[in-house]
């Protein structure tokens, strides 16, 4: 493990899910840091993607946007002609709405995650495919970590789903010797991250001082992970991680939901009376703790300290109240999904 070292610079990157929360900002990091890559964006934008998160490097020369999904076979085999390394994050992300209805996450993170595997395998000149996975995959534990040989668990669609793309793409390499490796991060937070997810969610609401919904007695426990942590720790896999292996990558920070939301309305200065109790996600995930040693032993360390990074996080959705209040307001489909969730108390 962490023998190789490929470089990234000089050659043609296709990262999936690009207008994502994550994708759009490992887009940054990478103009960022190599002056000679190109970036090629492929995404569908589903109500998730947004260009307005890569604005600033819409003219830029080393980036070209592609609309499309990952599982249209021609468009993605025309595209790995000229690239030679993949980032794939694209996928349907969120619980709530796996639990509302599963069928959108086989089709796109399993059957998408073997669209690209297949046409990765008839494109030899592709030097690596790094699977975006999650720690989901693994199940909850009331104590302990979990190594990347544990069992996995899911209990889930969406971490289901996600385990069918990670063990998929890890029989390619098995049985095809496709450059595959596999990353599997904690709760990210940070800008860009859309408004239905816990942290941005309980940041916008309070905002707008309507209630934050905190599910059961608000004693789950995540490991957050600020996405710039996660962005270098998934770059770093991509230059010095062994093909083959699956690389946690965690904060080792656990919170409880409540202490997070507290947190929130503490620095937005708001009454803790707006956090409402309300009844628990069917199937809860009490806590999720990864075992980051291997990653670590690559020369990996986790830099933001939560309180550090969740205060610019909420000084970022005060700053950029256009963004987040554009997705709110067009979105009818948010609002249909906000409300049936929370007809119950609100
Ligand atoms: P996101 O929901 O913000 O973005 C997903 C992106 O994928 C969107 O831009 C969407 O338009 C695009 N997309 C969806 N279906 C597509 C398709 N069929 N073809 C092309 N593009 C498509 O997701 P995120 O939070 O940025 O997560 C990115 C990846 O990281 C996912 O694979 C997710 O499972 C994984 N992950 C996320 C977290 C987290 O805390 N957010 C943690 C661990 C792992
Ligand atoms: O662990 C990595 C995973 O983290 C990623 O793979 C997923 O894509 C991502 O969505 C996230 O999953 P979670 O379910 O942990 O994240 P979410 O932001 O939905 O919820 C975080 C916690 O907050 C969880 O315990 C549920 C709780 N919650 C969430 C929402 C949206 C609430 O209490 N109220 C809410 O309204």
């Amino acid at each position: 493990m962490g023998k190789e070292s490929r470089t990234l610079d000089g050659k043609t990157i296709l990262v999936t899910g690009g207008a994502g929360f994550i994708g759009s900002n490992f887009i940054h990091f990478l103009l960022a840091k190599y002056p000679g890559i190109r970036i090629v964006n492929l995404d569908k934008l589903t109500y998730a993607g947004n260009l307005d998160n890569l604005s600033d490097v819409a003219c830029d020369i080393r980036y070209e946007f592609i609309r499309g999904d990952i599982r249209d076979r021609e468009l993605v085999r025309g595209i790995l002609d000229h690239v030679q390394g993949v980032f794939h994050f694209a996928a349907e992300t969120h619980v709530d709405r796996s639990i509302l209805d599963a069928g959108e996450f086989v089709m796109t993170d399993v059957h998408g995650t073997y669209v690209l595997l297949e046409a990765v395998r008839q494109a030899p000149h592709v030097e690596f495919f790094l699977h975006v996975s999650t720690d989901e995959v693994y199940g909850s534990r009331d104590e302990g970590f979990f190594k990347e040989t544990a069992p996995l668990n899911p209990s889930s669609p969406y971490s289901a789903s996600k385990v069918g793309a990670d063990r998929l793409a890890y029989a390619y390499h098995m049985t095809y010797g496709t450059p595959v490796m596999i990353v599997r991060p904690s709760n990210n937070y940070g800008p860009y991250q859309y408004p239905e997810k816990f942290i941005p969610l309980f940041i916008t609401n309070a905002l707008e001082d309507r209630p934050l919904p905190l599910y059961g007695k608000g004693a789950n426990v995540r490991d957050w992970l600020h996405v710039e942590d996660n962005c270098r720790a998934i770059e770093l896999v991509a230059r010095r991680g062994a093909l083959g292996q699956t690389y946690n990558i965690g904060a080792n920070d656990e919170r409880r939901n409540i202490e997070v939301a507290r947190r929130i309305v503490k620095h937005l200065g708001k009454p803790r009376e707006l956090i409402k109790f309300v009844p628990d996600r069917l199937g809860h995930d009490r806590r999720y703790a990864v075992d980051c040693r291997k990653i670590k032993a690559l020369g990996w360390r986790c830099e933001v300290e939560f309180e550090d990074g969740l205060e610019r996080t909420v000084h970022w959705y005060v700053q950029n109240e256009s963004w987040w209040r554009k997705i709110k307001e067009k979105s009818a489909e948010y609002k249909a999904f906000y409300e049936a969730q929370y007809k119950d108390w609100k």
